[in-house]
Parts: C-alpha cells; sequence; structure tokens
C-alpha cells in the first residue's frame, strides 16, 4: 500500500467520527485534503465546517461544505487533522504546511481531536521532523538567538514562505524532544513567537494509524 492510499484510508475512516448535525474543525495537508474529499460525500449531515487555513477553506468551499467563522461558532464536536510526528502518547509536531496557529486554535474550542496520518508519523521520540514555530518577522532574528541559547537545536528560516496571518516560520532542526509539555511551554515564552508546532497541552484524542494492515485506532 502507498503512502497516500494510507492517508485515504485514515481519511474515510474518520468520517465516523463526524457528529451529524454538528459543527467540524477541519485540518490542512495532504491527509485532512484527502479527508475532505471524504466528507464531501455526507456533507448534508453537518452544518458547517471551521477551517485551519485559507487553503482547507477552499478546498472545503469548492466542494460546497459551509465554511463558517470561528468567531461565529460556538462549539465543535470534532477536529480531524494530521500531523507530521506523533508519539504513542498522542503528543503531535505539526505545522509541516505552516498552518500550526489556526490549526492550535481550532484544535482548542474542539470537543475531540482525531489525528489522521499513516504509519510513518508514529514514533518513539519527537524531534526528527524539524519543529515549526510561527514568529513575527522582525522577531526572527532575537527568536532564533533565544533558541540557540536556551533550548538548543539548529532554527531554520522556512524560505519564501509566509502564514495565513502574515509572519514567517522559523523550523528547528536536530531536537530530541524528551519532555514535549514543557518544550511547548517554554517555546511560547519567547517573545515573539506566535505558537509553536508541539501540541503537547493539547494532544491529540485518537489518532487513526493507516498501516499496511488496515487502520489502527490508538486512544489515550
Ligand atoms: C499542516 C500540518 C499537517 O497536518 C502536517 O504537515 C501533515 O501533513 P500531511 O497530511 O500532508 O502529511 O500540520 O500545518
Amino acid at each position: 500500500m502507498t503512502q497516500d492510499e494510507m492517508k485515504i484510508e485514515v481519511a474515510k475512516a474518520a468520517l465516523k467520527y463526524v457528529v451529524p448535525n454538528s459543527i467540524i474543525g477541519v485540518g490542512t495537508g495532504s491527509t485532512a485534503n484527502f479527508f475532505i474529499d471524504e466528507l464531501a460525500t455526507i456533507k448534508e449531515r453537518i452544518k458547517g465546517a471551521v477551517a485551519s487555513s485559507v487553503a482547507t477553506a477552499n478546498r472545503l468551499e469548492d466542494h460546497g461544505i459551509n465554511v463558517l467563522d470561528l468567531n461565529d461558532v460556538e462549539e465543535i464536536s470534532v477536529y480531524i487533522d494530521g500531523a507530521d510526528e506523533s508519539d504513542k502518547h498522542l503528543n503531535l509536531i505539526k505545522g509541516g504546511g505552516g498552518a500550526l496557529t489556526r490549526e492550535k486554535i481550532v484544535a482548542a474550542v474542539s470537543n475531540q481531536f482525531v489525528c489522521i496520518a499513516d504509519e510513518s508519523k508514529l514514533v518513539s521520540v519527537l524531534g526528527a521532523f524539524p519543529l515549526p514555530i510561527e514568529v513575527i518577522p522582525m522577531s526572527t532574528s532575537y527568536v532564533k538567538r533565544q533558541i540557540v541559547k536556551t533550548i538548543g537545536g539548529s532554527p531554520i528560516l522556512r524560505e519564501g514562505f509566509t502564514t495565513d496571518n502574515g509572519n514567517l516560520i522559523l523550523d528547528i532542526h536536530n531536537l530530541k524532544i524528551e519532555d514535549p509539555k514543557r518544550l511547548e511551554n517554554q517555546l511560547n515564552n519567547v517573545v515573539g513567537v506566535v505558537t509553536n508546532g508541539l501540541f503537547a497541552g493539547r494532544s491529540a484524542d485518537i489518532l487513526l494509524l493507516g498501516t499496511a494492515n488496515g487502520v489502527k485506532t490508538i486512544k489515550l
């Protein structure tokens, strides 16, 4: 089975977590895109969706799915999104597509977070995938220096990329993240950092993992 076939399988499996007649949150990336395509087949069953990026909002709208502004929504039943890495406690690294801040906001509002990923994303220790940090542009050099001084790793500017919020992304290479919650909080305390791609304070509740032997469900 190819990686894309595994992504399609988990995208299909995620439909069972869509709560009828509710508003759902939808993530960003290739796995989330497969999910959007599947969601289109049951779009009459939901009230609408809150998107975690402009790209996702466009794809939802192209499928005729009602896209809502988060400020007009009080409750999101479930958030469905991919990840760049997950450990067995469902702490995640996200932001490979640069949408981490909006993803974190939608995940925070949602009652349940279902992560969908192919088996390559499950790791024993987070950090082989460079950790994305969204930064206010004027703070980039300062944030880089602070990270090197207080955290370690090698922060590298994502060239030619601006987030939906008009900010920049630093990807921190060469980290071995033994305590994801601690690092998430530490990074949030660096002035100029908008968000970091660790989802440990609000981890996933369920991981649907596409494997060569079918979809595995991992619950906290
Ligand atoms: C985007 C993300 C994505 O969920 C993550 O990059 C995984 O992407 P894909 O499903 O394409 O492997 O966090 O900001």
